[in-house]
C-alpha cells in the first residue's frame, strides 16, 4: 500500500520539524511548508490525504486554505492547529468540514491519534462514496437499457412511484427485468441507504418459508435452538422484495396479508407481534389474475399487493431495444473478460432483432456473454449465431412478406439464406393451411410428397 501523504503548514519552524519527525516515524510521507501560498504551490500536482495547518498563517487563514484545497480536491481531510482557540473559529472549522481542531501547546501523541482517525475517516468516506456510486450505477434508472415506448412507460412509472411507500407488483415473463426494476425502485427511494432484501418464495422449501420470512423464537420447533429474525425484520426501514410471489402457499398468503394490514409480524412460536416498516415489492411471472380465478391465489392479497402494477413487456414486443441491449451487454462482457468483440453487421443485428427471445433479456445477455467468450475478438458474423436465432429470424423475414418487393441492396445478399427463407415461408404456410397434412400441403405446393418430406427433414429446427 502506498504511504499516506500529509501536508504540514505552519510558520513556526520548531512545530514543522516536530510534526514532520513524528509523522515520518509513523510511516507517513510528509511535506512541510510555511505559508498558504507555498501550500497551494506544492499541492498543484498532488492530492494530500491530510493537511495539518496552523489557523493563523503569515499570508492568510488555515480554514480558508483548507476550503480552497478541498474545493480543488487537493486534500481529503484536515486538522487545524492554533494557539488562538476561540469558540467561533472552532465552529467555523467544523462547518468547513475540517476534521479536527487542536490547541497549542499540544501533546504530539494526541495529534498522532487525531491524524490516524482523520485518515481512517477519510478512507471510509471515500469507500462509502465509491460504493454508493457503484450502487447507483448498477441500479439507477439510468442503467435501464431501452428507449422503446413500452420501456419508456416502465421507466416513467418507476420514477413516479420509487419514492413512495406504495406496494408494487411487478409482473412479466421470465427474464424481462422484474428484479432490476425492483432494485431501481429501492435505490431511487428515500430508503436507498437501508437494506434491500430479496426473498425468492419459490426457492425456499415450504417448511422453512414461514420462519425464513417472519423469524422464530427458541424452541418453536425441533432445531430452533435460538431466536432468529426473519427477512421481514431484516428489511425493517428498507425494502422487502417478494420474488415469485405466485409460489406462496395459501396458509402463508393469509399471514402475508395480515402483515401488510397490521405492519407487524409474529415470529413462529411467539405470541408477541413486532412492528416492522418494510416497503413491499412483489414480482411474479405467473398470471395472478388467472390464479385468483382458479382459487390458487387469494383475491384480497392480490389487491393488497397490486396497488401499483408494473407490467414488464417481453422483448419481442420492443424489438427496437435489441440493438441497444446488444451493445450494452457487449460493453459489459468485453470489459469483464478483457475481450474485444464487435457486432456491426446489419444482418447480424437484424437476426437478433427478428428472433422471438422466449427467455427475454436474460437469454440475450447469456448469448452475448457466450459469443464474447467463444470469439474473444473481432466482428461477429451470421455464422457465429446459433441456429435458433438464424432460423427464427428467417421465419420472421418470410412472414413479413418482404420478398415480393425485395430490392437487392448494394452490398449484396446471401442468396442461399434468402431462398431458404422463402422456401420456409411457403412450407410453413402450406402446412398451417392444411393443419399439418403433408399430402394436402404437397398438393398445394404442386410438389411430390417425398420432396416435401425431404425438405421438412432438413428443417427439423423449424417444424
Ligand atoms: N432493461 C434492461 N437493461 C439492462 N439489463 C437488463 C434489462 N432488463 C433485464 N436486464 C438484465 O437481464 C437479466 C434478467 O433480468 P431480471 O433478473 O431482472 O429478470 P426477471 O424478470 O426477474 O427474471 P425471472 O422471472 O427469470 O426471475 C439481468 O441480468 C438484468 O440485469
Ligand atoms: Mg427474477
Amino acid at each position: 500500500m502506498p504511504k499516506q501523504s500529509v501536508l504540514v503548514v505552519d510558520d513556526e519552524v520548531s512545530i514543522r520539524k516536530a510534526l514532520a519527525r513524528s509523522l515520518e516515524r509513523e510511516g507517513y510521507l510528509v511535506t512541510t511548508v510555511k505559508s498558504s501560498v507555498e501550500a497551494e504551490a506544492v499541492s498543484k500536482d498532488k492530492e494530500y490525504d491530510l493537511v495539518v495547518t496552523d489557523l493563523i498563517l503569515p499570508d492568510g487563514n488555515g480554514i480558508e486554505l483548507v476550503r480552497s484545497l478541498q474545493s480543488k480536491q487537493k486534500c481529503k481531510s484536515s486538522i487545524i492547529i492554533t494557539g488562538n482557540a476561540t469558540v467561533e473559529s472552532a465552529i467555523e472549522a467544523t462547518r468547513q468540514g475540517v476534521f479536527h481542531y487542536v490547541t497549542k501547546p499540544f501533546n504530539i501523541d494526541e495529534v498522532l491519534v487525531l491524524v490516524d482517525k482523520a485518515i481512517e475517516h477519510s478512507n471510509l468516506s471515500q469507500q462509502n462514496k465509491h460504493l454508493k456510486r457503484e450502487l447507483k450505477r448498477t441500479f439507477a434508472i439510468d442503467n435501464f437499457v431501452g428507449d422503446s415506448e413500452p420501456m419508456l412507460k416502465v421507466i416513467r412509472l418507476v420514477e413516479r412511484v420509487a419514492d413512495t411507500d406504495s406496494t408494487v407488483l411487478i409482473t412479466g415473463e421470465s427474464g424481462t427485468g422484474k428484479e432490476i426494476v425492483a432494485r431501481a425502485l429501492h435505490y431511487n427511494s428515500s430508503r436507498s441507504d437501508k437494506i434491500f432484501v430479496p426473498v425468492n418464495c419459490g426457492a425456499i422449501p415450504l417448511g422453512l418459508l414461514e420462519s425464513e420470512l417472519f423469524g422464530h423464537v427458541k424452541g418453536a420447533f425441533t432445531g430452533a435452538l435460538n431466536n432468529r429474525d426473519g427477512r421481514f425484520k431484516a428489511a425493517d426501514n428498507g425494502t422487502l422484495f417478494l420474488d415469485e410471489i405466485g409460489e406462496m402457499p395459501p396458509d402463508l398468503q393469509v399471514k402475508i396479508l395480515r402483515v401488510l394490514q397490521n405492519k407487524s409480524i409474529e415470529p413462529v412460536g411467539s405470541v408477541k407481534s413486532i412492528e416492522v416498516d418494510a416497503r413491499i415489492i412483489a414480482a411474479t411471472n405467473v398470471d395472478l389474475d388467472n390464479a385468483v380465478q382458479e382459487k390458487q391465489f387469494r383475491e384480497d392479497l392480490y389487491y393488497r399487493l397490486n396497488v401499483i402494477p408494473i407490467v414488464m413487456p417481453p422483448l419481442r414486443e420492443r424489438r427496437s431495444d435489441v440493438p441497444l441491449l446488444i451493445h450494452h451487454f457487449l460493453e459489459i462482457y468485453n470489459n469483464e473478460k478483457g475481450c474485444d468483440v464487435l457486432i456491426r453487421d446489419d444482418m447480424v443485428i437484424n437476426a437478433f432483432a427478428s428472433y422471438d427471445w422466449p427467455g427475454n433479456v436474460r437469454e440475450l445477455e447469456n448469448l452475448i456473454q457466450r459469443i464474447v467468450i467463444l470469439k474473444g475478438t473481432g466482428e461477429v458474423e451470421l455464422r457465429d449465431l446459433p441456429t435458433k436465432i438464424l432460423s427464427g429470424s428467417r421465419m420472421r423475414v418470410a412472414q413479413s412478406g418482404s420478398f415480393t418487393d425485395f430490392e437487392l441492396p448494394d452490398e449484396g445478399v446471401c442468396f442461399k439464406e434468402l431462398v431458404t427463407a422463402f422456401e420456409d415461408h411457403l412450407l410453413a404456410q402450406a402446412l398451417s393451411r392444411t393443419h399439418g397434412n403433408k399430402n394436402k400441403a404437397s398438393e398445394l405446393l404442386k410438389m411430390n410428397r417425398t420432396t416435401l418430406v425431404e425438405k421438412l427433414k432438413k428443417r427439423q429446427v423449424l417444424y
